[in-house]
């Protein structure tokens, strides 16, 4: 029996260090060690053994056990770090090989400018608010005091949906909307898109973006309006440009005005671009709110008075990049953009 066990042993061995993963590993265990495994079955014999033989046979076999499991968990070990190295190797990242690098955007100059113009006007206390570009006839001309033959209202300068609903021509709308919703205190900017049935050309598009500012409370008079409107210019293109009033119409405003504001180019000294006259012409349209608007929106204008005022995002755009062709800002045009 003694000599089988040995056998047993030597078989054993040899095939562990022949095995290369840890499956044929398992299936060696069993063929030896397990239930019906080859050094079991001997032990199965022992009882055929006599008293003084059995505690002998025992010991062997309890040795050769002990030898294999041994074998066994070394190879196992042995197998496991191997197989660990290759999987470290496979996985290894050069950390000094060029990545992958993803293109991604930037933002679009005009609203790079609308974000400018907005924080500018959020420094001063306003509040920034959003307003539909699919409007009523309503809130885009009757409740801003625009008489029925108005030529603004014309099919051939507005984009109807329907005879109620249209594209807003302008963003004044946004004024009704805040003064029914909030009455007053009032003080907001709200800019977006706007649209007009205009031909393209250099300055012109039929989808532009504007910007609105609203102001209404108690004792609101026109020296705040200018004084709001020169701090804004000063602000947005620096402290020594100057702001010029003429007069003007708006039927939502009384009086009206529009603003020029110093050649951004010569800074006031005149120079080509400003055909010598040290202006800059319409930047913005402004006023003080026309009383039938604030009744419109069931504001009382005994008590209360506000302005407004409507500048053209496109063109300050257009003024502080030096951009001469208003297309150039929606065709996309990857070359263009990518200047900014
Ligand atoms: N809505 C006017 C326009 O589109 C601009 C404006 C706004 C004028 C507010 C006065 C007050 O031309």
């Amino acid at each position: 029996m003694k000599e089988m066990l040995k056998t047993i042993e030597q078989n054993a061995l040899q095939s562990i260090r022949n095995i290369s993963d840890l499956e044929q590993l398992e299936k060696i265990r069993v063929q030896f060690l397990g239930k019906k495994g080859e050094l079991t079955q001997v032990l199965r014999g022992m009882g055929k053994l006599s008293k003084e033989e059995r505690p002998i046979v025992g010991q062997v076999a309890n040795e050769v056990r002990e030898k294999i499991e041994k074998e066994l968990e070394k190879t196992k070990n042995a197998l496991k770090t191997a197989q660990k190295d290759i999987k470290l190797k496979k996985e290894r990242i050069d950390i000094s090989m060029p990545g992958n690098k993803k293109v991604i955007g930037h933002r679009h100059p005009l609203l790079t400018v609308k974000e400018e113009l907005e924080t500018v006007f959020m420094n001063m206390g306003f509040d920034v608010v959003e307003g539909p570009e699919i409007e009523t006839v309503y809130n885009n001309f009757d409740a801003l005091n625009s008489p029925e033959n108005h030529p603004s209202r014309d099919l051939s300068d507005t984009f109807y949906i329907t005879e109620q609903i249209l594209l807003r021509t302008h963003t004044s709308p946004v004024q009704i909307r805040v003064m029914k919703q909030i009455q007053s205190p009032i003080k907001i900017v709200s800019a977006g898109r706007t649209f007009r049935f205009d031909e393209v050309d250099d300055t012109h598009s039929p989808m532009f973006h504007q910007l609105e500012g609203l102001v209404v409370d108690k004792n609101i008079t026109i020296a705040n309006l200018k004084h709001t409107i020169d701090m804004f210019i000063k602000e947005l293109f620096g402290s020594d440009m100057k702001t010029r009033f003429r007069p003007h119409y708006f039927p939502f405003t009384e009086p009206s005005a529009e603003v020029d504001v110093s050649c951004l180019k010569c800074r006031g000294e005149g120079c080509d671009c400003c055909h010598k006259t040290g202006w800059d012409m319409e930047l913005l349209g402004c006023g003080m709110v026309h009383p039938r608007v604030l009744e419109n929106c069931g504001i009382d204008p005994e008590v209360y008075s506000g302005f407004a005022f409507g500048l053209g995002v496109d063109r300050i755009a257009m003024v502080k990049y030096g951009i001469n062709n208003i297309r150039l800002l929606f065709e996309n045009d990857m070359r263009f953009l990518n200047q900014f």
